[in-house]
């Protein structure tokens, strides 16, 4: 689905510039569920933001599905990223006076036509993530992992095939993180590919395979026999909170 290929992305210039990324090459299939991990300042972010088609690198090149994207002109690679991806960030990024519901309905309003049943689909996309009975709650009436949930609902209104999430578990409690990943499993497993970004090796061991992103290339990668099913380990965390 997706490939990068010497992606490189420095700052600056000359004596100031840091370089970042130096050649970071991998390649994701369409269905995967893929986790890059790195220490802080290692450029997850930088990557991330390239292959949200948010940034552009200063080499390499970047196919998704098929597309060489940064040979297109902004208004194109904007188009691809509104119709194919959805992101999920650290923080929400919610707006704080807007309800559940129109914050999950904000991106249909940057897309070509605003659809006729926007809010029916905005009240299944936070159905989808346990959030049908506070789809009129604004931010500030919503714990952390609820505000999350709505971020996730927001990501999915464009019907996107890659989710791209940043640390989407970095603000929350363990249980409250676990729900997230677990509505990132089912999503998976309901076909769309996922690329999650963290530093926690035990929300890492939820993907199919890791990539570990240090000195500026992908220094390595292994594949879990068995990912962690959040699912799961949401219930014994459950039950042990009820003894
Ligand atoms: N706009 C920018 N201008 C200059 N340097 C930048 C810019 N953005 C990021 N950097 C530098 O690039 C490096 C990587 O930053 P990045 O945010 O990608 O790291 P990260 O791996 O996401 O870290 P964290 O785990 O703390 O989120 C850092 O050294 C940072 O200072
Ligand atoms: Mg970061």
């Amino acid at each position: 689905m997706l490939e990068f290929v010497d992606i490189a992305k420095s700052y600056g210039a000359g004596p100031m510039e840091t370089r970042v990324l130096t050649g970071v090459n991998f390649q994701v299939t369409r269905g995967e569920f893929v986790a890059i991990m790195g220490a802080s300042g290692t450029g997850k972010t930088t990557l991330m933001n390239i292959l949200g088609c948010l940034d552009t690198p200063t080499g390499g090149t970047y196919r998704l599905d098929g597309m060489d994207v940064f040979q297109h002109d902004d208004d194109t690679i904007s188009a691809i990223r509104n119709r194919k991806i959805g992101f999920v960030f650290q923080q929400f990024h919610l707006l704080e006076r807007a309800s559940a519901l129109d914050n999950v309905l904000l991106p249909l309003i940057y897309a070509d036509h605003y659809p006729k049943d926007a809010e029916k689909r905005g009240a299944a996309a936070l159905k989808e993530v346990g959030l049908r009975d506070r789809i009129h709650y604004r931010p500030n009436q919503l714990s952390g992992g609820q505000q999350q949930r709505v971020a996730i609902a927001r990501a999915l209104i464009t019907d996107p095939a890659l989710i791209l999430a940043d640390e989407p578990t970095g603000n929350l409690d363990r249980a409250s993180g676990l729900e997230i990943i677990s509505i990132l499993q089912k999503l998976n497993r309901e076909g769309r590919t996922v690329v999650l970004i963290t530093h926690d090796q035990a929300i890492a061991d939820h993907a199919s395979r890791v990539l570990i992103l240090q000195d500026g290339r992908i220094h390595s990668e292994t594949r879990p026999q068995t990912p962690l099913n959040a699912e799961e380990e949401l219930a014994s965390v459950r039950e042990g909170g009820a003894q």
